[in-house]
């Protein structure tokens, strides 16, 4: 067992999408640690593979935490277009996908490797393989004691930056380090929870929906997203429902227009004249998935023609396909979730440099901070974002 010191200027702990860019940025006497054996890991399997690294359209409103003003200093001062500008510069190509969220072209493998080149041209060092054993401040300093596979390495710098993300998905490596060591300096932890996640149901609920995708939009009294809504044989997921996660609560029903923008009410009535003696079933057929259409017909009685309705009967349907109502029972949780709502509370840090007011030198970045973006390249530039104000200001 050793016990060699290394000097640092800044201890980065986490070289996830945060921990990559702020090391980058900072240059020099940098020293950037992570516990898994390769960099960057969520980066390789995000969006599918291709990386969804930053939306066309970010601004303050894509984010949620308890400060909504606090993300918007970071954003402003590395934008989505330098993101851009940097991908492009590397020789990266991409596109558009949809609301304008930017994906690669190829592998999200060259968002690492861009990270990687821009550290080692910045001069920082990163050492894989290495756990956290403990950190303790005295005299000005941190000194950290690291663990690299049972040898015990101790390092002294004057900055600490918290970069290891939140709790999603354990099974990648996401651990409460940043948590633990922001409470252990003084700062409040805002209860977190697994956001961008699917919603489970009662066992069985949708198995004869599974697969099915309706475009839609759902909503309950916080927010509404106009998206896919997909049914799995655990429950429903899908882009709107990942959106809505975030704003949901144990217990609360959610809302779903499954034909928005269709006048149902004035095409059932119009079809009821012109061809009365349809199957009701056949008729929805025609807005919508047969698949769903069959079981929404065991759930609401959808038998008999069109002739055989009621004008009550058809303004009662209508308000169930535009507000078909459902209560989960959960969501997946941390197993699945992309990420963590809540985390170190914002009160606790500068807006401009993601300093802790309580202990200089010490920051906090990317998914650990109570700052959580929507689905669609929002996390990343968030990262990004909050990663180039820390490293503008070690
Ligand atoms: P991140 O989780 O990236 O990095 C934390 C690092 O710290 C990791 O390398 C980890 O190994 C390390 N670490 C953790 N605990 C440690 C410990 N105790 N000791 C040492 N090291 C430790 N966002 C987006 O904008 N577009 C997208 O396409 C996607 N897609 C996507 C898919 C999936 C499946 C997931 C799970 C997430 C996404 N996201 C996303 C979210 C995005 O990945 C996430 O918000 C950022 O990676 C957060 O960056 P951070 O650097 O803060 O944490």
């Amino acid at each position: 067992m050793s016990d060699r010191v290394t000097r640092v200027n800044t201890l980065i702990l986490g070289a996830g999408a945060a921990g990559l860019m702020a090391a980058a940025q900072a240059g020099p006497g940098v020293l950037l640690v992570d516990h898994a054996r390769a960099p960057g890991e969520k980066i390789r399997i995000s969006g599918g593979g291709r990386c969804n690294f930053t939306n066309l359209d970010v601004g303050p409103e894509n984010y949620l935490s308890e400060n909504p003003h606090f993300c918007k200093s970071a954003l402003a001062r590395y934008t989505q277009w330098d993101f851009i500008e940097l991908v492009s510069r590397h020789g990266i190509a991409w596109h558009e996908k949809t609301l304008g969220q930017l994906f690669c072209d190829g592998k999200a493998t060259q968002i690492i490797d861009m990270l990687l080149s821009e550290l080692r041209a910045a001069g920082a060092d990163l050492w894989l393989q290495t756990s956290i054993a403990e950190v303790r401040h005295a005299e000005g300093r941190f000194h950290v004691t690291l663990d690299q596979q049972g040898t015990r390495r101790k390092v002294v710098a004057d900055s600490l930056v918290l970069a290891t993300g939140g709790k999603s998905i354990p099974k990648m490596g996401a651990t409460g380090l940043a948590y633990d060591l922001a409470r252990q300096f003084g700062h409040e932890i805002i209860e977190t929870r697994p956001a961008l996640v699917p919603f489970t149901f009662d066992k069985g609920r949708f198995t004869d929906l599974a697969g099915v995708s309706v475009p839609a939009v759902l909503s309950n009294n916080r927010a509404r997203f106009a998206e896919a809504l997909l049914f799995t044989h655990r429950g429903l997921s899908g882009p709107a429902v990942l959106q809505l996660s975030s704003y949901w609560r144990e217990g609360e029903d959610v809302i779903a227009d499954l034909a928005p923008g269709v006048d149902i009410d004035g095409h059932l009535k119009a079809a009821r004249q012109t061809n009365g003696r349809r199957a009701l079933t056949t008729e929805l057929g025609a807005l919508l998935p047969a698949k769903l259409v069959a079981h929404l017909a065991q759930a609401h009685e959808l038998t008999g023609t069109l002739a055989d309705l009621t004008n009550e009967r058809v303004t009662a349907l209508a308000e169930v396909l535009h507000g078909w109502r459902v209560k989960p029972t959960g969501t997946e949780g941390y197993r699945t979730a992309e990420v963590t709502l809540g985390g170190i509370s914002t009160d606790g840090l500068d807006s401009k440099t993601l300093m802790s007011k309580h202990l200089p030198g010490l920051y906090a970045l990317g998914e650990a901070v109570d700052v959580t973006g929507w689905l669609g390249g929002y996390n990343f530039q968030w990262a990004w974002a909050s990663a180039v104000a820390v490293g503008r200001a070690i």
